[in-house]
């Protein structure tokens, strides 16, 4: 038995697509061992074609494994009842074109078997959580944008309060302000005790939410850890500050080197890009730039 604590185990667990001719087999997992704690935010990461999408389908029993195998809170992967517990982000989600997003939601609650006002109740409630802009909730989808989408298909996954939610490049092809309210979103779903797992290809997505993380590469993992360890560069120590005179700089720089430091740089801080370009979105959203 598996401590209920853990939310996903894979043991060894393997995918090889079967091709016609041996030579066309495509190896696109292998060997994964991969541990994820209830109430963590794990990332599963790597560029494309390195076996996250697999790794996804795996665990939810959509498809099945090589060798090898995958339990989800402590069942086989495929358990219909757990299936109930797990909400799913698949990486393409196909809408009805022609529902708004309220006939979608109220479509889905009712498979849930919630009653008339439970569907009301939860419709509303997720569409907020999401964040969909309640003047395009009576639109059809098929008029929505990249992000509004991917909003209805998270309230989707969202709908049955699942306590595992499986998020498939949660922020493909959103900007960098859908980006951040997504990454919102996550932290909000930690806050309230649920555990989630998400995949990525840009590593930049997902750094600021992520607890723990794999790295993965031709379908085998590369690089594993907390994500606070990989990131810290252990062996050099920053210091930032303001008002510092051209003269204190060089006394800085003066005192590093003398004490042994080596390698010693001084200039001044930079925003990222990205970070300048939400903060600009945010000013201009709160009517402080016109
Ligand atoms: N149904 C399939 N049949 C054959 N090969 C597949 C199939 N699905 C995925 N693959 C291959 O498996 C590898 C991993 O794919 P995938 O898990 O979708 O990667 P990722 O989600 O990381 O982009 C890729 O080489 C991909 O081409
Ligand atoms: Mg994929």
């Amino acid at each position: 038995m598996v401590a209920d604590s853990q939310a996903i185990q894979t043991r060894q667990l393997s995918k090889v697509y079967p091709g016609f001719f041996k030579s066309q087999q495509v190896p696109a997992l292998t060997e994964l061992n991969l541990r994820v704690d209830q109430g963590q935010i794990f990332g599963l990461l790597g560029p494309n074609g390195s076996g996250k999408t697999t790794t996804i389908k795996l665990l939810l029993g959509l498809i099945n494994p090589t060798s090898g195998d995958a339990l989800v809170m402590g069942q086989p992967a495929g358990d219909q009842e757990t299936r109930r517990r797990i909400g799913y982000l698949p990486e393409e989600s196909y809408l009805y074109r022609f529902l708004n997003a309220r006939q979608t939601l109220d479509f889905y609650a009712r498979l849930f078997n919630m009653n008339r006002a439970e569907r009301r109740r939860a419709v509303d409630y997720y569409l907020d959580f999401v964040g969909l802009d309640p003047s395009v909730r009576g639109r059809r989808i098929g008029t929505y944008s990249k992000g509004q989408t991917r909003r209805v298909a998270l309230a989707q996954a969202l709908l049955n309060n699942p306590d595992l939610i499986i998020m498939d490049e949660p922020t493909s092809g959103l900007d960098p302000v859908g980006m951040l309210e997504i990454k919102n979103m996550i932290m909000r779903l930690k806050e309230a005790g649920k555990t989630v797992l998400l995949s990525s290809h840009q590593l930049a997505d997902v750094e600021d939410v992520c607890d723990r993380l794999v790295i993965l590469y031709r379908g085998r993992i590369e690089l594993e850890g907390a994500l606070r360890d990989l990131l810290e560069k252990k062996d050099v120590f920053q210091l930032s500050a303001r008002n510092v005179s051209d003269a204190l700089q060089a006394k800085l720089t003066q005192i590093a080197e003398q004490e042994g430091a080596t390698e010693v740089r001084t200039g001044r801080a930079r925003v990222r890009l990205e970070d300048l370009f939400k903060e600009l979105v945010a000013r201009k959203r709160s009517g402080e730039l016109r």
